[in-house]
């Protein structure tokens, strides 16, 4: 296997072997990702970070990532200060960036972006979300929380609910699951279901894939992966308010879950899981934040060669 100036855009871009072999970097990393262990295994090299769009869990835990393996970081979080308020385009925004870097972290609105900086960078490309499109370093951390906290990917019956048209985590999600074989459930008001190809790609890759409007069955259920109704993707605010609020997960909703059913979520949460969830042992979201850290140094190690 080999990692090296390979960019990150799609988690399509991997194999489930590649996959899994990330995942095995990743749990080496947990005790340096703790703080725990030091490392200077990234000690000459810059990464920088390019964030178009509002980013807390991303940014912090790339940045964190970097800088506990001894590397630097460069960048900006508020693109109105840079020259692209003058004008300038995304193509010399990455050239720029890329002679002063050894690799890219971008988030940007457009979908399509992060492929198109790969096409005029040298440097590895890392999407860190690009619109409504991938967001495979979020699926990465997705799968890795999974195999923490159930011991396998593929022996759960997993739930995705809430905005799952515009929601880009579960996009990637839903065919890293496939990939596992994983029987989905796709739960949402009927305006935000997953998108048709997903859902024929899914079944396609033969998983069996439920589609409903109602989160009930939650006795069947291993993993409910809560997401958010991604308000600035929508045309209209009106369509927004009519599905705004529209699954809580609440200590009521949990009362039928199975004892050791998993929440998770991408998170930032608006209103969707009550803070009442937070102390259940249920709650993985916040486990799921942290994993975010070891993945991401495997990912950087990996692309850039220093981990084999
Ligand atoms: C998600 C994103 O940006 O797509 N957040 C994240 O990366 N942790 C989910 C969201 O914004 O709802």
């Amino acid at each position: 296997m080999n990692f090296e100036g390979r960019d990150v855009i799609s988690i399509k871009d991997f194999s489930k072997e590649e996959i899994l072999y990330i995942l095995e970097v990743a749990q080496k990393m947990v005790p340096i990702a703790e703080g725990k262990e030091k490392s200077d295994l990234l000690s000459n090299y810059i990464m920088a970070s390019l964030f178009f769009e509002p980013s807390t869990r991303t940014r912090l835990s790339f940045e964190t990532a970097m800088k506990r393996l001894g590397g630097m970081v460069i960048g900006f979080s508020q693109p109105g200060t840079t020259s692209i308020q003058k004008g300038e385009t995304l193509a010399d925004t990455i050239r720029t960036a890329e002679s002063y870097c050894d690799v890219i972290v971008m988030r940007h609105p457009n979908e399509g972006s992060a492929r198109l900086a790969a096409e005029f960078a040298s440097v590895p490309i890392i999407n860190g979300g690009d619109g409504a499109g991938h967001h495979p370093t979020q699926c990465l951390l997705d799968l890795f929380t999974i195999k923490r906290e159930k011991g396998s990917i593929e022996k759960n019956r997993i739930a995705l609910v809430g905005d799952l048209k515009y929601g880009r985590t579960v996009h990637s999600l839903a065919y890293a699951l496939a990939l596992f074989g994983v029987d989905m459930m796709f739960v949402s008001p009927p305006e935000l279901q997953m998108p048709k190809e997903v859902v024929e790609e899914c079944r396609e890759m033969g998983v069996d894939v439920t589609i409903s409007n109602k989160l009930d069955n939650l006795d069947e259920i291993d993993v409910l992966y809560v997401t958010r109704i991604q308000k600035e993707r929508f045309p209209d605010p009106e369509e927004y308010s009519r599905v705004a609020g529209s699954y809580r997960i609440d200590l009521k909703t949990l009362e039928n879950a199975k004892e050791d059913l998993i929440v998770m979520h991408p998170l930032p949460r608006v209103d969707e899981i009550s803070s009442e969830v937070d102390k259940t042992k249920h709650a993985a979201y916040f486990r799921q934040t942290f994993n975010g850290v070891p993945v991401r140094m495997a990912l950087i190690a990996l692309v850039l060669g220093e981990v084999k």
